[in-house]
C-alpha cells in the first residue's frame, strides 16, 4: 500500500531549489480557479509588474514561462537563433555549454569563448572573439554560474555585444533577486531565471524578460520557430496585456500564485536590500568557513554571495560529508558537477535560504563533521567569526 507523500524537513543550501518561504507554501495551497478566470488575469498582470521590477526592466514583454529554467533558456534559443546564424557562448561552467548545445539544436553555429571553470568570463577574450567574427548576431553567456559560484560582468558583456551589433541572451537563473542585475541599465535583451533560487519560490517557472531589439529579431524570422509550445508569437497572445488572452496552454495556476507572493515578498524587503542581505550573509559564511581552514575556489571580486564552491580538504571524502550532513541535520548541500565533481561541495545562500540560522547551523554540522572524520577544525572558532559579522562586530 502506497501513502500519502510526506517529504522530511530539511534546510536547503544547494544549488537549489531553496527553502521555500511558508507564505509561498501558503499561497499555493489556495483554491485553483480557471486561468482565464478574470481574477487570475488580473494577477497575471500583476505578476507581469512584479517581474518588471525584479529584473529592472520596462520590457513589455516579461513573464513567467511554465516551465523550469532550462525551458527559460530554450525560449531565448529557439526565438532569437534561426539555422544559419552565429552565436557566440561564453563557457565557463555547466550551464554555459547548455547554452552551446541549444545553437546547434537551432542549427546555428556555436563560436565558442572558452573560459576557466570557477572564474568570471573575460570580457576581452569576448571583444577579441566577436572582433573575428562580424558575423555573429548574438552573444550568450551565463550571469551567475551556478555551477562554480562565478559571477560574470554582465554590464561590461552587454556593452561589448552593443557595439559589435550584437544581441545578448543572459542566465540570470541564479543571480535573479540575489545580486545586483539591472536589465535595462545594462541593455541586455533576451534574459531569464528560475523561481526556485534567490526568489525564494517553488521549482517550476522560468521568468523571462525580451527588449524591443530582441523582439524585432523574433517579429524578422524568415523560418518558423521550432517549437510550438515556446513559440513567442503564440504564448504573447496569452499573456499580452492589451488583446483578449486566448488559450494556449493550461497555466500553472497555484504554482503562479506561489511565484506572485514571492515577488510581493521582494517588493517588500526591497530589491536593493534583497541583494545587500545576500553580500552580508556570504560574508558570514565566508568568514566561518575560512576559520575551519576551507577555501573558495573563486577569486574575491568575482564571486557570487549566493553560491559558495568551496574545496573539499585532501583526504576527505565529499560525499560521505553530504550524507553525514542530510541523516544527521537534515542539511542539503551540493555536489560539484563536472571537472568539479568530487573536489567542492556547493554551499547555497539563496533567497529564503539566505538566513543567519541556515549559516550557523552550517558551520557549526560542517565544522563538527569534518572533526569526525579527522579533519583537524575549530568549529567554535568558525561559529565566532560568523557571528562577528552577522552582527556587525567583526
Ligand atoms: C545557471 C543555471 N542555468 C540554468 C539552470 C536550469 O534551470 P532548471 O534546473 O530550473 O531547469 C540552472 C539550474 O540550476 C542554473 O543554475
Amino acid at each position: 500500500m502506497i501513502h500519502s507523500f510526506n517529504p522530511p524537513a530539511r534546510t536547503l543550501m544547494g544549488p537549489g531549489p531553496a527553502d521555500v518561504h511558508p507564505r509561498v507554501l501558503a499561497a499555493l495551497a489556495r483554491p485553483t480557479i480557471g486561468h482565464l478566470d478574470p481574477a487570475f488575469v488580473a494577477m497575471m498582470d500583476e505578476l507581469k509588474t512584479l517581474l518588471r521590477g525584479a529584473f529592472r526592466t520596462d520590457n513589455a514583454l516579461t513573464m513567467p514561462v511554465s516551465a523550469p529554467g532550462s525551458a527559460g533558456m530554450e525560449i531565448c534559443f529557439v526565438n532569437l537563433v534561426e539555422p544559419g546564424d552565429t552565436v557566440v557562448v561564453c563557457i565557463n561552467g555547466v550551464f554555459g555549454s547548455r547554452m552551446k548545445e541549444n545553437v546547434e539544436r537551432a542549427g546555428a553555429t556555436a563560436v565558442v569563448v572558452e573560459g576557466t571553470w570557477g572564474r568570471a568570463v573575460d570580457p576581452e577574450q569576448v571583444e577579441r572573439t566577436l572582433a573575428a567574427h562580424p558575423e555573429a548576431r548574438i552573444l550568450a553567456f551565463v550571469h551567475a554560474e551556478t555551477s562554480t559560484g562565478a559571477c560574470s560582468d554582465a554590464r561590461a558583456l552587454a556593452e561589448i555585444a552593443r557595439r559589435h551589433d550584437c544581441l545578448t541572451i543572459c542566465d540570470a537563473v541564479t543571480s535573479l533577486g540575489g545580486s545586483p542585475l539591472e536589465v535595462d541599465a545594462w541593455g541586455l535583451d533576451a534574459v531569464y531565471s528560475g523561481s526556485q533560487k534567490c526568489l525564494s519560490c517553488t521549482p517550476g517557472l522560468a521568468p523571462v524578460t525580451f527588449s524591443e531589439r530582441a523582439l524585432d529579431k523574433v517579429r524578422a524570422r524568415t523560418t518558423k520557430v521550432n517549437s510550438w509550445f515556446l513559440d513567442l508569437n503564440l504564448i504573447m497572445g496569452y499573456w499580452s496585456g492589451e488583446q483578449k488572452r486566448s488559450y494556449h496552454h493550461t497555466a500553472p495556476v497555484n504554482a503562479l500564485y506561489a511565484l506572485h507572493e514571492s515577488l510581493v515578498m521582494l517588493t517588500e524587503e526591497g530589491i536593493e536590500q534583497a541583494w545587500a542581505r545576500h553580500a552580508h550573509h556570504h560574508q558570514a559564511l565566508r568568514a566561518g568557513l575560512e576559520a575551519l581552514g576551507l577555501e573558495l575556489i573563486v577569486p574575491e571580486a568575482e564571486r557570487l554571495p549566493q553560491l559558495n564552491a568551496v574545496a573539499v580538504p585532501a583526504g576527505i571524502d565529499e560525499a560521505e560529508v553530504r550524507t553525514r550532513l542530510l541523516a544527521r541535520y537534515n542539511l542539503e548541500l551540493g555536489a560539484g558537477l563536472g571537472s568539479l565533481a568530487g573536489k567542492v561541495w556547493r554551499i547555497g545562500l539563496m533567497g529564503y535560504s539566505s538566513r543567519p540560522e541556515n549559516i550557523l547551523l552550517c558551520l557549526g554540522a560542517l565544522g563538527t563533521e569534518l572533526g569526525a572524520l579527522g579533519h583537524q577544525t575549530d568549529t567554535d572558532a568558525a561559529l565566532a567569526a560568523a557571528r562577528a559579522v552577522l552582527l556587525g562586530t567583526d
